[in-house]
């Protein structure tokens, strides 16, 4: 088979280099890729929301399967334009992926279908918000409704911060047309868990739990990012967590999208939150997570081109997803500064080390290739370093081992990937 990936950052290099291990797959490309992929895969320069361009390249080098990894192009219908042209493509169509697309959306889903999540209301205007937020509980929790880069989520702890947030998003226009609508929900406490699967538009299959840290500093502090690190699975993602999610949280969101006509096919990313109450949803995603990816595919034993396959066919009741009894860590090597300001360009050495270590891998999020061909710094975050052990503790030793392989000017990580790890026993 011939497939074609759309993206280019560390989660696209984890997908692609899954992708490559099946027997099935004679050529691989990806659309725009990065120095990293370009390891696994071809790298075309199309953007991800090329769509015509995307489409043509697909028809011309006779692609028989793509597949949408990032949400921007999901959300504005990047499945859709593949399937108008009669070619087959993994991932949420637009009115589906609308899961992640409008926060407005899925909460009001979520309350007409009983899956628990936290109280809120929608807000069109900012005279509603504030007149709302003058006899709400504080800390209350603002999200710009629609895509912000996961940061149009502000928690805010006093009425003062609050109506602050609400003229940041509403009139300031921080995320742009994404505040044009805000949803006013309860703050809720407890750990943080996501959850993968995989949804055949009926049927779902639950990949493995894993826990990311969003901010930029050791202890959880610092701005939020796009995630700094990862592991997997979550030791608090207990057996009654998953059964109770399973009754009233998984299943039940597949069958909602199908009872309003937005059939999902592709992967849904519960986002949940342990409250002492029970589990509850926080936020879904209609994709693969960042830099979750990272941690969870080197520990599937399927080959994911056949589920992808069943996930766009409706067979998912005839796969197992089979996952290894073990664990693995991703630490995120970031330029110095991010998420704010940082620098580019450095020269990248030492990648060679993880070539032919079993058990390590280094995926790149921003890395390209300079003019003389050195792979050198093009990001924020940079790599994702990940490895397996036979359980976190020695997952986690070996992930910040290989930390040490590669070299550049800048680099900057967190120390305390998986340190929750050490509560759990
Ligand atoms: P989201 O993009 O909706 O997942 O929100 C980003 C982050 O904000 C989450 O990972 C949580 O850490 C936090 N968050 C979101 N909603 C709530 C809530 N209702 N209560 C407490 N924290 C929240
Ligand atoms: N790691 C969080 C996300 O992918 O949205």
């Amino acid at each position: 088979m011939k497939i074609l990936i759309v993206g280019g950052g560390g989660r696209e290099h984890a997908i692609a280099w899954k992708v490559s291990q099946s027997p099935r797959v004679e050529k691989l490309y990806c659309a725009p890729g990065n120095a990293g992929i370009a390891e696994v895969a071809e790298c075309v320069d199309i953007g991800v929301m090329e769509f015509g361009r995307l489409v043509e390249f697909a028809k011309e080098k006779k692609i028989d399967l793509t597949v949408v990894a990032p949400d921007d192009p999901l959300a504005a219908g990047a499945v859709d334009a593949f399937e108008a042209a009669g070619l087959r493509a993994f991932g949420p169509r637009k009115n589906a992926a609308i899961l992640e697309g409008s926060k407005a959306f899925s909460k009001d889903l979520m309350k007409k279908y009983g899956i628990p999540t936290a109280a809120y209301e929608t807000f069109d205007t900012p005279e509603s918000a504030l007149a709302y937020l003058e006899t709400a509980p504080m800390p209350i929790v603002l999200k710009a409704d629609g895509l912000a880069l996961g940061k149009g989520v502000l928690i805010c702890n006093t009425l003062e911060e609050a109506k602050e947030g609400v003229r940041t998003l509403m009139l300031d226009k921080q995320f742009g047309e994404a505040g044009n609508r805000i949803v006013i929900e309860e703050f809720m406490t407890g750990r943080e868990v996501s959850v993968l699967s995989f949804v055949d538009g009926k049927n779902i299959r639950i990949m493995t739990s894993a826990q990311d840290h969003k901010r930029a500093k050791d202890g959880d502090k610092g701005l939020n990012t796009g995630g700094m690190g990862t592991f997997s699975p979550s030791p608090f993602y207990t057996d009654e967590v998953d059964r109770f999610c399973r009754q009233h949280i998984y299943q039940p969101t597949v069958d909602a999208m199908r009872a309003e006509g937005r059939e999902f096919k592709g992967v849904i990313f519960f986002g949940l939150m342990l409250t002492k109450n029970g589990p509850r949803v926080l936020e879904y995603n209609a994709r693969f997570g960042d830099p979750e990816t990272q941690v969870v595919l080197p520990r599937m034993k399927n080959d994911i081109v056949d589920v992808f396959e069943a996930c766009i066919d409706g067979t998912l009741d005839q796969t197992e997803l089979e996952f290894e009894d073990n664990a693995a860590v991703c630490v995120v090597l970031a330029s110095q500064g991010y998420p704010e300001h940082y620098e580019k360009g450095y020269k990248i050495t030492g990648l060679e080390k993880f070539a032919g270590a079993e058990g390590y891998y280094v995926f790149h999020a921003g890395s390209r290739f300079d003019q003389e061909g050195n792979i050198v710094t093009g990001g924020g975050r940079v790599l994702g370093v990940t490895a397996v052990g036979e359980n976190l503790k020695a997952a986690r030793a070996n992930a910040y081992g290989a930390t040490e392989w590669v070299e550049f000017d800048n680099k900057y990580m967190r120390h305390d990937i998986g340190k929750a790890i050490d509560e759990a026993q």
